[in-house]
């Protein structure tokens, strides 16, 4: 553990979804989902386009009430509490199109996410520092956010969501529109993420690279149902998964999406 884990014994273990269901009008993004993330592992969530991935980190985060459903974390109930609380609470997220302030260079935007979480300037300043040098963005850290190149700007929008120290970081599709060698860098980087921030993740990925070689377990969602859960190898091997992503007929020995 390092000095950017505001950690301690009441540290909550569990982040739980329990029979959430969530519906726009007709449409029903989520029906009946369980989903319990544990601090010290990363937890993958898959599925096709429209599966109710995003909507599922949505009701995480606050962002979205569910129509039925409970939020835990560990005893306490989330939902009904407004994302700013849930943050404070300690579930940081980074969104699928990252929402930095443009205007803010790296540091700054990393100070400010500390400060949103009570830290004093010098705690956020120091936080937000480790975190610069740990994943490598020291060259760019004065960089005004509007000028990153595309994967530095993701690299940046997790690396503010760690800066509030959560026990819980929800990342969504963070390695899209990065190239080989910036995925493999993100790779290192989320593996190493529950030891050194003593926290859980919650990891949406299409690159199966990716989502197969970090993740301890795999929920895989589905027309906003759960469709199966388990290690990288029994969701592999999983038929139920296998068509969802190959169709009826596939016949690939291999589930490469
Ligand atoms: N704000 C919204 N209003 C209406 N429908 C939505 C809204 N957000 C998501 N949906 C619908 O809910 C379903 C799940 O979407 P989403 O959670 O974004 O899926 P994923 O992230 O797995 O691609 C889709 O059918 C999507 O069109
Ligand atoms: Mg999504």
């Amino acid at each position: 553990m390092t000095a950017t884990a505001t950690a301690g014994p009441e540290r909550p273990r569990r982040l739980q979804a329990q029979g959430i269901h969530v519906a726009f009008g007709g449409i029903k993004a989520l029906t009946g989902v369980d989903l319990t993330i544990r601090r010290g592992e990363v937890m993958g969530l898959i599925g096709p386009n429209g599966a109710g991935k995003t909507t599922l980190v949505n009701v995480l985060t606050g962002f979205q009430a569910p129509t039925e459903g409970r939020v835990l974390l560990e005893d306490r109930v989330l939902q009904g509490m407004k994302a700013r609380d849930v943050a404070r609470a300690g579930i940081a997220r980074s969104f699928q199109a990252a929402r930095l302030f443009r205007d803010m260079t790296v540091e700054e935007n990393l100070v400010v996410a500390g400060l949103g979480t009570g830290l004093s300037r010098r705690q956020a300043r120091e936080r937000a520092h480790e975190i610069i040098d740990w994943i490598g963005c020291a060259p760019i850290a004065a960089t005004i956010c509007d000028s990153l190149s595309y994967g530095d700007e993701r690299r940046i929008s997790i690396a503010r969501a760690l800066a509030m120290g959560p026990s819980f970081a929800l990342l969504d599709e963070p390695a899209s529109g990065m190239n080989e060698s910036e995925c493999a860098a993100l790779m290192q980087v989320i593996s190493e993420l529950p030891a050194r921030f003593d926290c859980g993740v919650l990891l949406i990925e299409h690159n199966m690279t990716v989502i197969m070689g970090v993740c301890q377990r795999i929920h895989v969602l589905d027309g906003g149902r759960s469709l199966a859960e388990g290690t990288p190898d029994e969701v592999q091997a999983n038929p139920a998964v296998r068509r969802a992503y190959l169709g009826e007929k596939a016949d690939h020995t291999e589930l490469v999406i």
